[in-house]
């Protein structure tokens, strides 16, 4: 059974249902990570924790040091992340309070550092990205998703913006002729990271509101924490149900 960690996005610090053992405070040659790895156990097998936007949700999505993360993740033994994302959804189907596992990136974020193969190379490195989510943990996810009878929308292309601010109503519209379902900022330069690092991993995403221009009026965080509530909620089952199947 392979060494799981979740990465909690906006709205998910902690993870109820994850009875802590211990935390970690970790350094890593990139680096600190977000806040200090929490080591716990969930439906009886062990898991890591790491809350992207630090404890106490102090550190934006352009300012989360990715490397840092995963290569503290990588470096405690994890094998297969899993990462939450809110979102905000372009698709018409993609609505509030909604879970969907996409299967494709677009990445528009700029000046994140974005590799581990920058310095000190014997030879220079291309990753194959062909797939940027790690298909057998998706088909995972989806599964146990199948199990409990839990309406998550199975792909989707995820647009990495940058923020922190929400995109304009324009900006919404080419991502859709982009051919984006979702967007969200921080499932990159994440998802690639964690492929430079060998690590299985996929996202779930929870829609938290309509991309701009395509809800009633201006969107609020107001607004954005109110649907985030339930689409958690969801997730926690979620992770419930895959955590015993694969930690
Ligand atoms: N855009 C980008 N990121 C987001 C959104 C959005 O509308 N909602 C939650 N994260």
């Amino acid at each position: 059974m392979a060494k799981l960690a979740i990465i909690g996005g906006t709205g998910l610090t902690s993870l109820k249902g994850l009875a802590i053992i211990r935390r970690e405070v970790m350094h890593t040659p990139y680096g600190e990570p977000s806040a200090p790895l929490v080591f716990g156990e969930m439906a009886g097998r062990e898991v890591m924790f790491l809350p992207r936007h630090g404890a106490g949700h102090t550190i934006p999505p352009h300012k989360v040091n990715y490397r840092a993360n995963l290569w503290a993740l990588k470096e405690s033994g994890a094998e297969k992340v899993i990462a939450v994302n809110a979102v905000g959804g372009i698709r018409a189907d993609m609505t509030p309070g909604r879970l969907v596992i996409p299967d494709q990136i677009i990445d528009y974020t700029w000046s994140r550092i974005n590799t581990y193969f920058e310095e000190g190379l014997t030879s220079v490195t291309h990753i194959d990205f062909t797939d940027p989510y790690c298909e057998s943990l998706r088909a995972d996810m989806l599964g146990c998703a199948a199990e409990i009878e839990l309406d998550v929308i199975a792909g989707g292309t995820y647009a990495a913006t940058q923020g922190p601010r929400l995109e304009t109503a324009a900006e919404i519209d080419r991502l859709e002729r982009d051919g984006c379902d979702l967007v969200g900022m921080t499932g990159m330069p994440e998802a690639a990271l964690a492929r430079e690092l060998e690590l299985c991993y996929a996202c779930v995403a929870v829609v938290a509101n309509m991309g701009a221009g395509r809800g009633d009026g201006a969107i609020t965080m107001e607004m954005i924490e109110r649907h985030l509530s339930s689409g958690l909620a969801d997730v926690r089952r979620l992770l419930e149900q895959v955590v015993p199947r694969l930690a």
